[in-house]
């Protein structure tokens, strides 16, 4: 908790970045647009603002989390930053691609940014409003997405009240956010060996796929996974969901997808980003519903179809 139970809502225009940016200073947590979902966001080199993230969130504290800078060279500040990193942003930051690297073990970043791991999750992000934002501090941001723990992603402000409110400063509105789906997260591993930890916008076997077929850690589903936030059980909508769903029963709210219309359509068109960006939102929609049950239309396994059928798998899992 930050020792408030009031959560105020202001634009993000000029006067509400200031603001939040006066807060964070200050060592609060504000949540933040971004072009993947809504951040909730701390200064990432003072413990007692990201202590205050796990709180708000009841995130385990064995989950690290990604810190948020305003470029490459900020970047170097906090992680051994090689050439196959500098590979694999170029052409993608700013934007939703995060990278994980050796971090440097003095740079001063608070301990429970990286949960003990000898690495660091950096993502440069291209919301104008988070760099806007960034332009105005001089620290990077700890920034998960701003939901409770193992509940769904926030797409709008309004998705972030509802499992935040009065647990967190500030929202910043920046309207609802664009890719829809979490960065994709990829690891370089000593030895340039590249794994991609969590599918989402960036296609990176389409954009790198050299790197990635030399025998080594194939692409694919997650698997075995490392990043300790890909538990089974995530994005969770609290009912029952059935995947691959074509027709639904009665009692289902139905998330439709092109030839299935559903009670809320992720696109009509079949069209994946369009599908990406409503996903959530369906999601609310579906755990807000009287109805019991959820059923998901069929979604292709191409390009950011991945990392769709990976949230759905996820929402789907028992929760443990
Ligand atoms: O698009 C995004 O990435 C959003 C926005 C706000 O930037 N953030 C986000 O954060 O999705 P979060 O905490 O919900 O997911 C971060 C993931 C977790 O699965 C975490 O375990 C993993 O990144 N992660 C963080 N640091 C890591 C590290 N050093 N090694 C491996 N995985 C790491
Ligand atoms: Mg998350």
């Amino acid at each position: 908790m930050s020792g408030k139970n009031v959560t105020e809502v202001v634009r993000a225009d000029a006067a509400g970045i200031a603001r939040a940016a006066r807060i964070l200073e200050s060592g609060g947590i504000v949540a933040v647009p971004t072009e993947t979902v809504y951040g909730l966001a701390a200064r990432a080199d003072d413990d007692a603002a990201v202590a205050k993230i796990y709180a708000a969130k009841g995130r385990p504290d064995f989950n690290p989390l990604i810190v948020h800078v305003r470029d490459e060279a900020h970047a170097r500040q906090y992680a051994d930053w090689d050439e196959a990193a500098a590979t694999a942003v170029q052409t993608i930051w700013p934007g939703p691609l995060t990278v994980v690297v050796p971090a440097k073990p003095d740079s001063g970043l608070a301990k429970a940014v990286t949960a003990g791991l000898q690495t660091l999750a950096l993502r440069c992000p291209a919301h104008p409003v988070m760099r806007a934002l960034l332009d105005l501090i001089d620290f990077p941001l700890a920034a998960p997405s701003a939901n409770r723990s193992g509940f769904i992603s926030p797409t709008t402000a309004q998705h972030v009240l509802t499992s935040l409110d009065g647990r967190i400063d500030l929202v910043l509105d920046g309207g609802p956010t664009k890719a829809g789906v979490e960065s994709t997260i990829l690891a370089i591993r000593a030895g340039g060996v590249w794994e991609e930890l969590r599918p989402g916008p960036v296609d990176l076997d389409a954009l790198h796929g050299e790197h990635f077929g030399k025998g080594l850690p194939a692409m694919g589903d997650v698997k075995a996974i490392e990043a300790p936030g890909q538990l089974a059980s995530h994005y969770a909508p609290g009912k029952p969901l059935r995947l691959a769903a074509a027709t639904s029963e009665a009692d289902e709210f139905h998330i439709g997808f092109g030839g299935v219309a559903g009670n809320c359509t992720l696109s009509a068109t079949g069209n994946l980003a369009e599908a990406a960006a409503r996903l959530y939102d369906c999601l609310h929609q579906a755990a807000a519903s009287d109805l019991p049950r959820i059923a998901a239309a069929p979604i292709p396994q191409t390009g950011v179809g991945r990392a769709i059928n990976d949230r759905l798998r996820r929402a789907a899992a028992p929760a443990d």
